[in-house]
């Protein structure tokens, strides 16, 4: 096996999937391989030792896997902000925009004390319309949204200047 060094190492580029002119961002290689996955949630949580972490809220589908992960390095509980339907309990919900489509995610009610300070964990940041819908929910329960960390930036898509202007801290690993 080839002896990667960087977490884009690990990461396939899929032309026109899931549409035409689409460039998909594959992480299923980053999240197989044992030494990826380690790299990605070391990464990860680098700029936040030392920092007060109560939550983690990870964006479906991808950051649950990576989110799961960085909550129990932390060694802190985990939140997922699922699509429409998929949460049994009583719910917030928030519309959205993708780079391909539009979509509703929830969050349930009770998911996190008021004050809370929380880390949001996706894959992958473009339009930054699920972070943003993600944040909305967060907020709407009254926790703190302390940092937004993920593996790939498109910044030609400019999710990182939508959410640094809603005063976030934006962490990110690779392009
Ligand atoms: C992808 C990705 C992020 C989001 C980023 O998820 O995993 O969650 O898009 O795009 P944005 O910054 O423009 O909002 P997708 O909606 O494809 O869902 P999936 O992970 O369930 O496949
Ligand atoms: N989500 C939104 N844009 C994406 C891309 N280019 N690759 C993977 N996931 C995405």
């Amino acid at each position: 096996m080839a002896n990667h060094k960087h977490v884009r190492d690990y990461i396939r580029t899929i032309p026109d999937f899931p549409h035409e002119g689409i460039l998909f961002r594959d992480v299923t290689s980053l999240f197989a391989d044992p030494r990826g996955l380690r790299l990605a949630v070391d990464q990860l949580l680098a700029p936040y030792a030392g920092e007060r972490i109560d939550a983690v809220v990870g964006l479906e589908a991808r950051g649950f896997i990576l989110g799961g992960a960085v909550a129990h390095q932390l060694g802190t509980g985990f939140v997922p902000v699922r699509k429409a339907g998929k949460l049994p309990g009583a719910v917030h919900a928030q519309d959205y925009e993708l780079e391909y489509g539009s979509a509703t995610v929830e969050i349930h009610q009770d998911a996190l004390e008021p004050g809370a300070h929380v880390l949001v964990v996706d894959d992958l940041l473009a339009t930054g319309g699920t972070a943003k819908a993600g944040i909305s929910l967060i907020e709407k329960l009254g926790a703190q949204v302390i940092g937004c960390a993920f593996v790939i930036d498109l910044p030609e898509l400019g999710g990182r200047k939508l959410l640094e202007g809603m005063g976030m801290d934006v962490h990110t690993i690779c392009d």
